[in-house]
């Protein structure tokens, strides 16, 4: 969670808001590469420690990951926050003055040297806008899950363990150079005993131990960031976290990508544009995917000269097309779009690959969604912020008339521009700057809808400049206008209303049934919840403790000047008589004590 603390804490560390340009994931090779020194030494400190007990384990990793933090210029934050305990006994972190205003830059370093479960940690944050602040969202998203390969003994181990077969046995062929490597597993291309030709994703041994180790890390770091961080107080640094686990777990469940790639496989079966690769399931397990082979090349791979302008038109307009589909039609969109798990298979035809992360949306968020869609394409920008709330985005009601001005104004800046006149870090930065200012609450159940939205847009500009949205974006919301609100939805839906409310029109005649047997039999019990009176009541309780008091207080004095004019005998202080100068002693601690706690609670 340490990776949260900086993100976060950058709010109340307004200095030093200069963005730095960054390059967008779509820009970027995927594709296996030699790690930095960092990366290696981390790995080797790992292994040193793996044989301690787990607890001292973590709190070794903790404070490595605290130095690790240090040396990318994060001492600051250390001496800010009162961290510096985490450090190893006696180092004293280095106050770097520049480091405030880089923190993003700063940030994604560290992550990337802290390994892959931390870079997809960030890549996570990247899609928070509501957490955290732009400057480092655009440097998060930066950041690539690329590893080296693993050795070849370990795949065939791994092969051999999961499908209960030999290599050999189980396949014709079996390239050992994998195509692509990447923190959990990494692809190799293979021949099945018929001739087919398939790709193998086979998993990292020792994956899920190392994420469960980063995890239990994460969650440590968070626990105590959400303790000592005042700036923390408005999230829930646990649920985040929880958040990340259950999609990282889920990647580590083949079988779950090889069920999503079904069911892309099967929306898209009479689609000539798009190929979805067909799942071998007695080649799969939990640790190994066997898919088709998809002829083509991946869009980073692309040479896009090779192509024509118009070619290259075609080709973002279907892929756009592809996904509006996925979201407004199908409710089950690929929530990776990046130009590695993109393939062009012809001009005229698509191919999409890694089915690890999808998004899910129901029939209501579907619709409400297309409204939003419907109503934007279509210039509506007044109905902008009503959809937006619809959809569950949060904002102050008493700033909606400043919302719906900033987002006319953003929106007219954009509209009927090609992404050639647009640029996406600006686009993306200015959005978030909106949802930052205006403290808007994303819904969570969209985070990956925005990140896909995100991604493709600017797949979209790598391979046709002129792109423009809108101009794909109009025709598809007037079919789905036609589609989603013509006479067959809505007889479908009416449909579906009537059944709906036909069960609660037969439940009625039993409920008034009910209401009048317990009318007559007089066992009506109606319940009052009164607001405040808890309140109310705790200082009622409180004047009438300090009357009490001060009853005490005169009571004492009285008594004792009583005594002292009467009580002739008995011993005498100062001529006065010495109980009387005690209950006077006592009934002034009293007085003094009751004037105090009045004068405290500031109502004299
Ligand atoms: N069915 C396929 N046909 C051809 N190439 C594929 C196929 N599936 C994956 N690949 C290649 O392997 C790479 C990595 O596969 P992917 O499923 O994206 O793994 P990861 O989850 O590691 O990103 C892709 O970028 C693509 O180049
Ligand atoms: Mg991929």
């Amino acid at each position: 969670m340490f990776v949260g603390v900086w993100a976060f804490v950058g709010r109340s560390l307004r200095a030093g808001r200069e963005l730095r340009r960054a390059r967008i994931p779509s820009a970027q090779n995927s594709q296996a590469h030699v790690p930095t020194g960092g990366i290696q030494r981390l790995a080797c400190n790992t292994e040193r420690v793996a044989t301690r007990p787990a607890k001292q384990r973590n709190l070794g990793r903790l404070s490595e990951i605290a130095q690790v933090a240090v040396r990318h210029g994060f001492g600051y934050f250390f001496e800010k926050h009162r961290l510096t305990d985490l450090l190893p006994w006696g180092q004293r972190p280095v106050v770097d003055p520049t480091a405030a205003s880089q923190r993003g830059l700063h940030l994604r370093n560290m992550l990337d040297e802290l390994g892959p479960t931390f870079v997809k940690f960030g890549q996570l944050l990247s899609t928070r806008p509501d957490i955290v602040p732009p400057d480092i969202i655009v440097e998060l998203r930066g950041l690539q899950d690329d590893v080296r390969p693993f050795p070849f003994e370990q795949v065939e181990q791994v092969v051999e363990a999961d499908l209960g077969l030999s290599l050999e046995r189980a396949f014709l062929e079996f390239e050992t150079e994998p195509i692509a490597a990447a923190s959990i597993g990494q692809v190799h291309r293979a021949v099945l005993p018929n001739g087919r030709r398939v790709v193998v994703k086979v998993q990292r041994p020792g994956a899920p131990r190392q994420i469960e180790a980063d995890l239990a890390l994460l969650y440590q770091a968070a626990r105590i960031a959400q303790e000592r961080i005042r700036a923390l107080d408005f999230i829930d640094a646990r649920e985040l976290v929880d958040e990340f686990a259950r999609s990282i777990r889920q990647e580590l469940d083949y079988r779950l990508e090889a069920r999503n790639a079904e069911r892309f496989r099967h929306d898209f079966a009479g689609d000539p544009h798009v190929a979805v690769p067909r799942v071998y399931w007695s080649y799969t397990r939990a640790r190994v995917l066997t898919l088709e082979y998809l002829e083509g090349i991946t869009l980073n791979d692309l040479d896009v000269t090779a192509y024509t302008l118009d070619e290259r038109r075609r080709l973002a307009y279907r892929m756009t097309e592809t996904w509006m589909t996925m979201i407004f039609r199908n409710g089950f969109f690929h929530g990776d779009p990046h130009p590695a798990n993109i393939m062009v298979l012809a001009p005229e035809r698509i191919g999409i690959v890694d089915f690890g992360q999808i998004g899910k949306l129901t029939d209501d968020d579907m619709a409400k969604l297309t409204r939003l869609f419907i109503d934007a394409a279509n210039e509506q920008v007044d109905m902008l912020p009503k959809r937006l709330a619809d959809l569950g985005v949060r904002y102050p009601k008493d700033r909606e008339e400043e919302f719906r001005a900033q987002l006319r104004e953003l929106y007219y800046k954009y509209y009927g521009a090609t992404l050639a006149e647009i640029d996406p870090v600006q686009v993306i930065r200015e959005g978030f700057q909106l949802i930052h200012s205006m403290h808007l609450r994303l819904p969570t159940r969209f985070v990956l809808l925005d990140k896909a939205i995100a991604t493709l847009g600017s797949v979209g500009i790598e391979l046709y400049e002129d792109f423009n949205v809108f101009e794909v974006a109009k025709p598809y919301a007037r079919d789905l206008l036609r589609e989603r609100f013509g006479p067959r939805y809505l007889a479908r839906q009416a449909r579906r209303e009537g059944v709906r409310l036909a069960s609660v029109i037969s439940e009625l005649p039993y409920q008034v049934h009910d209401v009048m047997e317990e009318l007559r039999d007089g066992q009506v019990e109606i319940g009052f919840v009164h607001k405040g009176l808890d309140e109310f009541m705790v200082r009622l309780s409180a004047a009438l403790n300090r009357l009490v008091v001060a009853l005490v207080v005169a009571g004492g004095l009285i008594g004792s000047s009583l005594i002292g004019i009467f009580a002739k005998s008995g011993p005498h202080v100062l001529g006065i008589n010495a109980i009387s100068v005690l209950g006077f002693f006592l009934s002034g601690l009293l007085g003094i004590w009751l004037l105090w706690g009045v004068i405290r609670s500031g109502r004299l």
